[in-house]
């Protein structure tokens, strides 16, 4: 039966692979609730074979699971309302550890990418776990991340870690990624409006945590950051063109790996309006 829906963990801890739908189509309510249990209880879920899904597609679909926000500073793609389109050519490579857009208060729920340019091989993008990271510390640890609340900004912007990034790449981050700075603190564990489940919340962004030194705060960062990312809560999507992957922004983050040299690589982002996370103090 081609329209039976199959969903298959790719990973151990975080990720499913979602087949017999076609996000192009007028999706009812019910298929449209069934996605979104799936993405709450495996955070990142990965459709195959997707390419009828252009531009318009891919913003009525998004429509389907919020309302769309467009980058505080990176405009919409020409023709488009809300995608945020990365193109490596242009120098746009998320080769670091980040959860999307944390710099600003209600940072999205959701992020919808689509595989338009992939590479022959590379450029596979990892996921991980941010429930399972918290779930795994050890009690000290969790104790101590529960009183932590960590400074977030674009200051702080994947290109400032690219050591061998062009002249032109550092340009065009500089007067788009960065052209205006924002500044906003969160709690480092943040209880997940809809599963109730306690989040390790960090990424790139993250410039120090209050009340800590720039010194004290990089070590215990790095501490908590290598619990996220340790490799038994990620996985890892081999992408071919035509690809949607649908990430839970709260509950993750994630790594576009950047070993594919000259080649191109193109995906498009729409990410759906979030909340301002809550400690858990309220
Ligand atoms: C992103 O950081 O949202 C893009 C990830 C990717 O390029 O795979």
């Amino acid at each position: 039966n081609e329209s039976e829906i199959i969903v298959k963990p790719v990973a151990g801890r975080i990720g499913a692979e979602i087949s017999g739908i076609k996000l192009s189509d007028k999706l009812d309510a019910e298929t449209i609730q069934f996605i979104r249990e799936a993405i709450l209880k495996y955070k990142v879920v990965f459709f195959r074979n997707q390419h009828h899904l252009d531009d318009a597609g891919q913003e009525a679909f998004a429509q389907l699971l919020g309302n769309p926000v467009v980058h505080p500073t990176v405009p919409a793609k020409d023709g488009s309302n809300y995608i945020f389109e990365l193109d490596s050519d242009r120098g746009d490579r998320a080769n670091s550890w980040h959860t999307d857009v944390t710099f600003v208060d209600a940072f999205p729920k959701f992020s919808i990418l689509r595989g338009v340019v992939i590479p022959e091989a590379g450029g596979d993008t990892v996921w991980a776990n941010t429930a399972a990271a918290y779930e795994t510390l050890p009690t000290e640890l969790r104790n101590l991340a529960d009183q932590l609340w960590a400074i977030h900004t674009n200051a702080y912007d994947y290109a400032a870690l690219r050591y061998n990034i062009s002249p032109e790449a550092k340009k065009h981050y500089d007067e788009v990624f960065t052209s205006t700075l924002y500044e906003t603190e969160h709690p480092v564990v943040h209880i997940h409006p809809e599963t109730g489940e306690r989040n390790l919340l960090l990424g790139h962004f993250v410039k120090k945590f209050v009340g800590l030194s720039t010194f004290d705060s990089a070590q215990l960062f790095t501490v908590l950051q290598q619990h996220i990312i340790q490799l038994e809560n990620t996985v890892r999507w081999k992408w071919s063109a035509g690809d949607v992957v649908i990430w839970d922004n709260r509950a993750t983050q994630h790594y576009a790996i950047n070993d594919y040299g000259d080649e191109q690589r193109v995906v498009r982002r729409i990410t759906i309006a979030g909340d301002v996370p809550v400690s858990i103090d309220g």
